[in-house]
């Protein structure tokens, strides 16, 4: 398929990153593990795959600022473009050997975000998105799943774990969504949760706690294929708050009424 030039880039990015992703994961229990937090590992190819997005979009857009997942912010001389990178968003999975994660590139202009690439380096599925223009998958256009019943919905959410999140909110909105839906999933990694989203696969999508590196892509992604994404409680831009509901309207409309929380 041909990319406009932003495109071009972030694709061009996102693949020559994804080689040593498949050589690490063909080898994953010799991948050299280091801890940074209670269930939250970060591996040496985390780091390696970032630097080369890092240098690949940098040689493209030398004046763009950089938000990534391992070395936060980078402000570039531009002030307007910022790429929000994640290198390996579903890092659990990757170290588990569970082919279900992906490299997520953003670019915001001036707070909106304009250009999304998600990319599962294990099963090739290229996910893109550019404002006004449409999601695809590889050269397939994407449309949200046109369900409308949350009784015949199914729902994939981040669950809080060891050191995460806040676990009895999130009991409380299980009891709520499960008691409707038609399946709950959890897979595991934020941005494939929102390309799944805009794929039609899953009918809808929350999570508290993200990082706009793990939604920056996703977000855009959903919108573009005629999807609603906000924050669960409404308000301010999702990627920027970190708590996420995203469905077709009708299902968003539904699920807000379940889990937005009360005001004050
Ligand atoms: C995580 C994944 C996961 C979500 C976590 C994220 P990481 O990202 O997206 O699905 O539940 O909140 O931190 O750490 O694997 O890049
Ligand atoms: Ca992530």
């Amino acid at each position: 398929m041909a990319y406009s030039p932003i495109l071009n880039v972030m694709v061009g990015a996102a693949r020559k990153a994804s080689r040593p992703i498949r050589r690490d994961f063909g080898e994953v229990e010799n991948l050299q593990v280091s801890l940074k937090g209670p269930a939250n590992f970060v591996t040496k190819s985390d780091k390696r795959t970032e630097q080369i997005l890092h240098d690949e979009l940098a040689r493209a857009r030398p004046t763009y600022s950089f938000l990534m997942e391992e070395g936060g912010s980078v402000e570039g001389t531009d002030g307007q473009h910022t790429w929000i990178i994640d290198p390996i968003d579903g890092t659990t999975n990757f170290i588990h050997g569970i082919p279900h994660f992906a490299i997520s590139i953003g670019l915001e202009r001036a707070g909106t975000i304009v250009a999304g690439v998600i990319y599962n380096p294990i099963t090739d599925e290229l996910f893109t998105a550019e404002r006004g223009q449409g999601a695809f998958l590889n050269d397939r256009r994407l449309r949200v799943a046109a369900r409308s019943r949350i009784e015949d919905a199914v729902v994939t959410c981040g669950i809080p774990h060891l050191g995460r999140g806040d676990h009895e909110l999130f009991q409380t909105e299980i009891t709520k969504v499960q008691a409707k839906a038609a399946g709950i999933r959890r897979f595991g990694a934020a941005s494939l949760d929102l390309a799944f989203v805009a794929a039609g696969r899953f009918d809808a999508y929350w999570e508290r706690g993200l990082e706009a590196w793990d939604v920056a892509a996703g977000i855009l992604l959903v919108r573009e294929a005629g999807g609603r994404v906000e924050d669960v409680d409404g308000g301010p831009e999702a990627h920027e708050t970190g708590n996420i509901l995203a469905a077709n309207d009708s299902l968003f409309t539904q699920l807000q009424k379940e889990l937005k929380l009360p005001k004050g």
